[in-house]
């Protein structure tokens, strides 16, 4: 049966950098023979259009007839606008897709330092739960916001990393917390972590560290290099993963995949980067890598391995570099030479 693969370009640059990713898969051939995509639509530009940002269909068509997905960026306002919800953060939901597994590793020429390490994000709760409310006080208005930690949703994304830090030559994990401060919340979240090690003796070969978060994004600058996978509820993955993608160069070329037991999405780390949107300039990076990681989870390793080291050789040569990397290239000129590489 040939792979089905839903595409959702969403705003901004995914709709430039997305189709890269389909370029690369398409190029290679007999590992992914007759791959089928079907395009679909979600974000901003959809809602502005037509009053949602995620429509049933999306939903309908991913569930029912596709393999896994490739997500491009949306581009939510900063201000609330009534009616409109970040149609990621609800895809991550519907189709529980609890983890956000984020490999960040340094290509030599691009970096001053030697990074490769995996963040592992709880994908479904925490503070974007998106429970706030706005009520007015004593003093005047106040804002709170639900942040919710549960051990079901601890323990799954626990066993997550502690798989991925298994598989790895150094088998290191990380737990990032603030439990001096929340003590209920984060105690949970570390607790629950924790004891996945103590249910499994496989893990037992896992050597566990523990690092407060504003400490860790300290470290992550002064010596990147002792970590290997960290693993952090939702808001503070979303935030070291965004940091460590400045020590390998660039937003563009860090991939993600948003993983559930029965389904995965590849997406890239960065936004919909208006600044940039429409020169065709965007780095395809993140997206093409982000194809790879959704291909290596589905078991298809060697198609995967033949994209990343396309892409390696690509960025190690430095002609071909886009300008967030300091290069002039455009997205079409590293597409067409990462696919040439394929
Ligand atoms: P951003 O990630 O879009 O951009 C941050 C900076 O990195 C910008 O200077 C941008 O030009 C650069 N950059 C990002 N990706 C790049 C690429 N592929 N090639 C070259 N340069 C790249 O973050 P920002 O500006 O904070 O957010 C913009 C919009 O994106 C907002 O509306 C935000 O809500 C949305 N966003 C969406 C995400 C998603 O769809 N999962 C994730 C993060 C932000
Ligand atoms: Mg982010």
């Amino acid at each position: 049966k040939s792979l089905t693969i839903g595409l959702i370009p969403a705003d901004g640059i995914g709709k430039e950098v997305i189709p890269a990713a389909r370029t690369a898969i398409e190029a290679l051939g007999s590992d992914i023979p007759n791959p089928k995509f079907i395009d679909l639509i979600a974000g901003f530009e959809t809602f502005t259009r037509t009053g949602v940002a995620l429509p049933e269909e999306t939903v309908e068509v991913l569930k029912n007839d596709c393999d896994c997905a490739l997500f491009g960026s949306v581009s939510s306002p900063s201000r609330k606008v009534v009616g409109y919800s970040s149609p990621i953060v609800a895809l991550r939901k519907i189709l529980d897709l609890y983890a956000n597994i984020r490999p960040v590793v340094s290509v030599c020429i691009l970096s001053l330092v030697h990074v490769d390490m995996i963040v592992v994000r709880e994908n479904t709760e925490c503070l974007y739960v998106k429970q706030e409310q706005q009520t007015f006080g004593e003093h005047g208005k106040e804002a709170r916001a639900t942040r919710l930690i549960t051990e079901r949703a601890s323990t799954r994304i626990g066993k997550m990393a502690f798989e991925l830090a298994l598989a790895r030559p150094r088998k290191h994990l990380t737990v990032i917390h603030k439990s001096n401060v929340l003590s209920v919340t984060d105690g949970l979240f570390r607790e629950s972590v924790r004891a996945v090690q103590t249910k499994d003796s496989r893990f037992e070969a896992v050597t566990v560290a523990e690092q407060l978060v504003d400490s860790a994004v300290y470290r992550l600058f002064r010596e990147p290099q002792i970590y290997d996978v960290m693993v952090a509820p939702n808001l503070y993955g979303d935030i070291l993963s965004d940091a460590a993608a400045a020590l390998v160069g660039s937003l563009g070329v860090v991939p993600s995949v948003n993983a559930g037991d029965t389904f995965v999405m590849g997406e890239p780390v960065h936004g919909s980067a208006p600044d940039i949107f429409g020169q065709g300039i965007a780095n395809p990076v993140a997206s093409i890598r982000s194809a790879a990681l959704m291909l290596r989870h589905l078991g298809y390793t060697e198609a995967a391995h033949r994209i990343d080291n396309a892409v390696d050789s690509v960025l190690r040569e430095g002609q071909l570099l886009t300008p967030d990397l300091g290069g002039t290239a455009k997205t079409q000129e590293v597409t067409d030479a990462i696919v040439k590489r394929i």
